[in-house]
């Protein structure tokens, strides 16, 4: 194909997927930089508690490469359909949540997914042009770590009005000096960030109710501080998350926790936050 008709395609793909990104009210892209901090299960339990609160919920796993969302989700084995017009059918996860994930299509979990970045890139682009989502309230995005293609593809896509960034930290400098470069990455592509989130925060011994600071003592309000934005939620270390997440429906274990409480304050959050700053019509804005 002529190289003027292949852009003209690639310009009418990203069209369809902006367009399609914004039948949603809100997007939360939820962040990091560092690895490992907990932008899956942030996404997986905020995505919980706002379909709690009565909100309409879909969530884009965009981590391509290491695909989380399924099992947090308890539907590591449905497999994502196609209509009769060639559009990607969501699978329905718990409380209605509509999931789209690399690992609801491939044919094991176990499978690689061998993609330099922009073969994932261009994979990213089809799915949210491809993907028949319908309406909602808000599509949460789980971000792999880093700053690199698909990050850049997936900010690139949004619409900057009503998207949002939610920043996931541990309280040690060696996370919050990475997790800045993702804050500064949302900044200055012009996405809002609403706050930070700080997990594996602490401790709560079940015995004794001592709280131990095990991931760091370096709070996330330093972070906030520097970039004129606030915590929205301290997540304790808890063995229960990953209890959960190992049976069939972590939702069911977890709904009862002290985990999935912190995790309903950040929903009544986010809640609050986007719609005052709806309302506002600006606010922060990442220009500064
Ligand atoms: N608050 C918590 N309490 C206990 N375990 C946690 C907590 N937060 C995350 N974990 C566990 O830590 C591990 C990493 O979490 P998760 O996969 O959500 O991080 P991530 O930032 O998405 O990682 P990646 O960068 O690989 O995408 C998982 O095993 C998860 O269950
Ligand atoms: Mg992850």
């Amino acid at each position: 194909m002529a190289l003027q008709a292949r852009l003209a395609q690639q310009r009418a793909l990203e069209e369809k997927a902006r367009k399609n990104l914004s039948m949603f009210k809100y997007r939360i892209i939820v962040t990091s930089g560092k690895g490992g901090v907990g932008k899956s299960l942030v996404s997986a339990m905020l995505a919980y508690a706002l379909a709690e609160a009565g909100k309409s919920i879909a969530i884009f796993d965009a981590d391509l490469y290491g695909s989380s969302i399924p099992q947090l989700l308890g539907i590591q084995n449905a497999r994502l359909s196609v209509d009769e017009e060639g559009n990607i059918i969501p699978v329905e996860g718990p409380l209605g949540i509509r999931v789209v994930a690399m690992n609801l299509i491939l044919d094991s979990p176990e499978s690689p997914v061998i993609w330099r970045g922009p073969l994932a890139s261009r994979a990213i682009i089809e799915l949210f042009a491809s993907v028949k989502w319908g309406s909602g309230d808000y599509l949460v995005v789980d971000m792999p770590p880093g700053t690199g293609d698909i990050p850049l593809t997936v900010a690139q896509l949004m619409p900057k009005e009503n998207t949002y960034a939610v920043i996931v930290t541990a309280p040690n400098l060696l996370s919050e000096t990475i997790v800045a470069k993702a804050i500064n990455f949302v900044l200055r592509l012009g996405i809002n960030v609403l706050g930070i989130v700080e997990n594996m925060s602490y401790f709560k011994c079940p015995y004794c109710g001592k709280e131990t600071s095990i991931m760091g003592k370096f709070g996330g309000e330093y972070l906030a501080s520097r970039y004129g934005t606030q915590v929205l939620v301290k997540i304790p270390l808890d063995p229960i998350v990953n209890e959960a997440i190992d049976t069939n429906n972590p939702y069911e274990a977890l709904k009862n926790s002290e985990v999935m409480k912190a995790f309903r304050a950040l929903a009544k959050k986010v809640i609050e936050l986007v719609e005052t700053h709806q309302q506002q019509g600006s606010a922060s804005s990442g220009d500064k």
